[in-house]
Protein backbone atom coordinates (compact mmCIF):
# COMPACT_ATOMS: atom_id res chain seq x y z
CA UNK A 1 0.00 0.00 0.00
CA UNK A 2 2.60 2.42 0.65
CA UNK A 3 6.17 2.32 -1.26
CA UNK A 4 9.24 4.41 -1.17
CA UNK A 5 9.82 4.43 2.29
CA UNK A 6 8.34 6.50 5.23
CA UNK A 7 4.88 7.50 5.53
CA UNK A 8 4.16 11.04 4.13
CA UNK A 9 3.12 13.56 6.71
CA UNK A 10 0.31 15.71 6.73
CA UNK A 11 1.93 19.67 6.11
CA UNK A 12 -0.60 22.09 4.55
CA UNK A 13 0.75 24.16 1.44
CA UNK A 14 0.57 27.66 3.24
CA UNK A 15 -2.09 29.46 1.35
CA UNK A 16 -0.41 32.23 -0.74
CA UNK A 17 2.34 29.18 -1.70
CA UNK A 18 -1.14 27.63 -3.04
CA UNK A 19 -2.14 30.63 -4.84
CA UNK A 20 1.51 30.87 -6.57
CA UNK A 21 1.62 27.12 -7.44
CA UNK A 22 -2.03 27.98 -8.55
CA UNK A 23 -1.03 30.96 -10.95
CA UNK A 24 2.00 28.85 -12.23
CA UNK A 25 -0.05 26.23 -13.41
CA UNK A 26 -2.66 28.44 -14.57
CA UNK A 27 -5.62 25.96 -15.22
CA UNK A 28 -8.41 26.73 -17.28
CA UNK A 29 -11.94 26.32 -16.70
CA UNK A 30 -11.65 22.68 -19.27
CA UNK A 31 -8.75 21.36 -17.51
CA UNK A 32 -8.94 18.42 -14.41
CA UNK A 33 -6.00 19.38 -11.85
CA UNK A 34 -5.41 16.51 -9.52
CA UNK A 35 -3.75 16.97 -6.03
CA UNK A 36 -1.90 13.24 -4.92
CA UNK A 37 -2.75 13.55 -1.19
CA UNK A 38 -4.62 16.22 -0.94
CA UNK A 39 -4.55 16.94 2.95
CA UNK A 40 -7.58 19.44 4.01
CA UNK A 41 -8.12 20.13 -0.10
CA UNK A 42 -6.58 23.65 -0.31
CA UNK A 43 -5.60 23.12 -3.53
CA UNK A 44 -8.78 21.56 -4.70
CA UNK A 45 -11.02 24.25 -3.23
CA UNK A 46 -8.57 27.42 -4.69
CA UNK A 47 -8.26 25.75 -7.91
CA UNK A 48 -12.30 25.04 -8.26
CA UNK A 49 -13.07 28.66 -7.07
CA UNK A 50 -10.01 30.63 -8.23
CA UNK A 51 -10.03 29.16 -11.51
CA UNK A 52 -13.07 26.86 -12.06
CA UNK A 53 -11.76 24.36 -13.22
CA UNK A 54 -12.54 20.70 -12.49
CA UNK A 55 -10.15 19.43 -9.83
CA UNK A 56 -9.99 15.87 -7.54
CA UNK A 57 -7.69 15.37 -4.89
CA UNK A 58 -6.78 12.01 -3.40
CA UNK A 59 -6.34 11.39 0.37
CA UNK A 60 -5.44 8.39 2.25
CA UNK A 61 -6.38 10.05 5.89
CA UNK A 62 -9.66 9.41 6.54
CA UNK A 63 -10.44 12.52 8.66
CA UNK A 64 -9.08 14.51 5.97
CA UNK A 65 -10.60 13.14 3.39
CA UNK A 66 -14.08 13.87 5.09
CA UNK A 67 -13.17 17.13 6.61
CA UNK A 68 -11.76 18.85 2.57
CA UNK A 69 -15.21 16.88 1.53
CA UNK A 70 -17.29 18.90 3.83
CA UNK A 71 -15.64 22.39 2.87
CA UNK A 72 -16.01 21.17 -0.81
CA UNK A 73 -19.62 20.98 0.11
CA UNK A 74 -19.68 24.14 2.58
CA UNK A 75 -18.61 26.07 -0.83
CA UNK A 76 -20.66 24.65 -2.75
CA UNK A 77 -18.08 23.24 -4.98
CA UNK A 78 -19.35 20.20 -5.77
CA UNK A 79 -20.20 20.54 -9.18
CA UNK A 80 -15.86 21.50 -9.54
CA UNK A 81 -14.35 19.45 -6.79
CA UNK A 82 -14.08 16.28 -5.31
CA UNK A 83 -11.85 14.35 -2.89
CA UNK A 84 -11.35 10.65 -3.32
CA UNK A 85 -10.36 8.96 0.15
CA UNK A 86 -7.86 6.62 -1.75
CA UNK A 87 -4.02 5.41 -2.04
CA UNK A 88 -2.29 7.93 -4.89
CA UNK A 89 -0.52 5.11 -5.61
CA UNK A 90 -3.85 3.22 -7.32
CA UNK A 91 -5.17 6.11 -8.48
CA UNK A 92 -5.19 6.63 -12.29
CA UNK A 93 -3.96 10.20 -12.44
CA UNK A 94 -3.66 9.92 -16.50
CA UNK A 95 -6.45 11.77 -17.53
CA UNK A 96 -4.63 15.15 -15.84
CA UNK A 97 -4.01 18.98 -16.79
CA UNK A 98 -2.31 19.82 -14.32
CA UNK A 99 -0.99 18.03 -11.31
CA UNK A 100 0.04 18.80 -7.78
CA UNK A 101 2.47 17.60 -5.16
CA UNK A 102 3.63 18.08 -1.42
CA UNK A 103 5.30 15.29 -0.99
CA UNK A 104 8.77 13.13 -0.46
CA UNK A 105 11.48 12.62 -2.85
CA UNK A 106 10.86 8.75 -2.20
CA UNK A 107 6.96 8.97 -3.38
CA UNK A 108 8.00 11.22 -6.18
CA UNK A 109 10.69 8.92 -7.89
CA UNK A 110 8.06 6.08 -7.90
CA UNK A 111 5.47 8.32 -9.51
CA UNK A 112 8.02 9.44 -12.05
CA UNK A 113 7.36 7.42 -14.80
CA UNK A 114 3.31 7.59 -14.77
CA UNK A 115 4.17 11.71 -14.75
CA UNK A 116 6.47 11.35 -17.11
CA UNK A 117 3.44 9.48 -19.35
CA UNK A 118 1.03 11.92 -18.82
CA UNK A 119 -0.23 14.18 -22.11
CA UNK A 120 1.25 16.51 -23.98
CA UNK A 121 0.82 20.10 -22.36
CA UNK A 122 0.33 18.70 -19.06
CA UNK A 123 1.86 20.58 -16.73
CA UNK A 124 3.07 18.94 -13.04
CA UNK A 125 3.98 21.26 -10.24
CA UNK A 126 5.80 20.09 -7.12
CA UNK A 127 6.20 22.26 -4.05
CA UNK A 128 9.47 21.76 -2.16
CA UNK A 129 10.72 18.79 -3.16
CA UNK A 130 11.36 17.89 -6.89
CA UNK A 131 11.03 14.81 -8.93
CA UNK A 132 14.33 13.29 -8.83
CA UNK A 133 16.62 13.68 -11.55
CA UNK A 134 14.26 15.68 -13.61
CA UNK A 135 15.23 19.13 -14.87
CA UNK A 136 12.53 21.78 -14.30
CA UNK A 137 11.06 23.79 -16.71
CA UNK A 138 11.08 26.98 -13.79
CA UNK A 139 12.09 27.34 -10.03
CA UNK A 140 10.17 29.94 -8.07
CA UNK A 141 11.41 30.42 -4.50
CA UNK A 142 9.18 32.54 -2.59
CA UNK A 143 9.14 33.27 1.20
CA UNK A 144 5.64 32.53 2.76
CA UNK A 145 4.17 35.45 4.36
CA UNK A 146 2.25 32.62 6.41
CA UNK A 147 5.40 30.97 7.83
CA UNK A 148 8.00 33.39 7.03
CA UNK A 149 10.34 30.53 5.31
CA UNK A 150 11.31 29.99 1.81
CA UNK A 151 9.25 27.71 -0.68
CA UNK A 152 10.29 26.07 -3.78
CA UNK A 153 8.05 25.49 -6.40
CA UNK A 154 8.81 23.60 -9.25
CA UNK A 155 6.93 23.47 -12.59
CA UNK A 156 7.53 20.37 -14.98
CA UNK A 157 5.86 20.71 -18.70
CA UNK A 158 5.30 17.47 -20.61
CA UNK A 159 6.09 18.37 -24.00
C1 LIG B 1 2.52 17.21 2.77
S1 LIG B 1 0.78 16.88 2.77
C2 LIG B 1 0.22 17.91 1.41
C3 LIG B 1 -1.24 18.29 1.48
C4 LIG B 1 -1.71 19.19 0.32
N1 LIG B 1 -1.39 18.63 -0.96
C5 LIG B 1 -1.07 20.56 0.43
O1 LIG B 1 -0.15 20.84 -0.35
O2 LIG B 1 -1.50 21.34 1.30
C6 LIG B 1 0.74 15.21 2.07
C7 LIG B 1 -0.62 14.53 2.15
O3 LIG B 1 -0.55 13.29 1.46
C8 LIG B 1 -1.35 12.34 2.14
N2 LIG B 1 -0.87 11.01 1.77
C9 LIG B 1 0.27 10.39 2.19
N3 LIG B 1 0.41 9.20 1.59
C10 LIG B 1 -0.67 9.05 0.78
C11 LIG B 1 -1.11 8.02 -0.11
N4 LIG B 1 -0.38 6.89 -0.28
N5 LIG B 1 -2.25 8.21 -0.80
C12 LIG B 1 -2.99 9.34 -0.63
N6 LIG B 1 -2.64 10.34 0.21
C13 LIG B 1 -1.50 10.20 0.89
C14 LIG B 1 -1.13 12.68 3.60
O4 LIG B 1 -2.18 12.16 4.42
C15 LIG B 1 -1.11 14.22 3.55
O5 LIG B 1 -2.39 14.76 3.73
Amino acid sequence: MRRGGGRIPFVPSPLDVVRRMLAIADPRPDELLIDLGSGDGRIVVSAAEDYRCRAIGVELDENLFRKSMSIIRDRLLHDKARIIHGNLYEFDFSAADVITLYLLPETLKDLKPKLLSLRRGSRIICHDFPIPSLKPSEITIMRSSINGRPHKIYLYEIT
